[in-house]
């Protein structure tokens, strides 16, 4: 499904990743850690096709990344969707109109948007919020809408960027067993945290990012 062979990212000719090489099957759940500036928002955005390898292939689904053109990037967003680290929600819609945006930006009808909408708010336990602002969510409520905005589309791979940043361990393991629930219905993912108490007692795959390598 995620495909890195030889992955080489500099930024202002400082390297980042190094030669990194690994694979992700369709339906796995995985882990990236590693110290802070390690690379991990990196690899997660070289995923995404928001930035691009230096050297090496990446091939996500059937989509070859150093060649992918313009035209095909609708495509990718579809296949994969990521769960920023500051959520990027806006803040004065309401949470109907936050996670129906990526519906609407496909031109999906009202009525059908509004059973996805509904379907994808009660996974997250938050229907009753429906037409509040998101503004007035707590840090975690509006984690959950980040990660139902996600998946409301339906995609194959989604990726999160410290999806547990700023909660307690209760809300961090209610936002981990929300991503078990969404991989057990197919979907890959790939989560990227410095905090080793969301993976230490499971047996995900933990891609440890060192000194620019991956250790495994
Ligand atoms: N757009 C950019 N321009 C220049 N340098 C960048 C850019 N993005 C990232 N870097 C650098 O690349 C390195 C890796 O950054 P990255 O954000 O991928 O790390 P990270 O592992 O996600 O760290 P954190 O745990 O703090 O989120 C850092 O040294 C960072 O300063
Ligand atoms: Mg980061």
């Amino acid at each position: 499904m995620i495909t890195f062979s030889g992955v080489y990212k500099y930024y202002n000719e400082i390297p980042v990743l190094q030669g990194i090489s690994f694979h992700i099957d369709k339906g796995e759940l995985a882990f990236i850690t590693g110290p802070s500036g390690a690379g991990k928002t990196t690899l997660l955005k070289l995923i995404f096709g928001s930035e691009v390898a230096d050297e090496g292939e990446i091939k996500v689904g059937d989509f070859e990344l150093s060649r992918i053109k313009n035209s095909e990037i609708p495509r990718l967003r579809r296949f994969v969707t990521f769960v920023f680290q500051d959520f990027r929600l806006r803040q004065d819609l309401t949470v109907f109109d936050n996670v129906a945006l990526p519906l609407r930006i496909l031109g999906e009808k009202e009525k059908e948007i509004k059973l996805k909408v509904m379907d994808v708010l009660r996974d997250v336990a938050l229907r009753h919020k429906v037409d509040s602002l998101v503004r007035t969510l707590s840090g975690g409520e509006q984690q959950k809408i980040a990660i139902a905005r996600a998946v409301v589309t339906n995609p194959q791979i989604i990726l999160a960027d410290e999806p547990t940043g700023n909660l307690d361990p209760e809300a961090s393991q209610e936002i981990i067993n929300l991503f078990k629930k969404i991989n057990t219905r197919g979907c890959t993912v790939l989560i990227a945290t410095h905090d080793p108490t969301l993976f230490q007692s499971s047996s995900y795959r933990v891609l440890k990012l060192k000194d620019g390598k991956i250790s495994q």
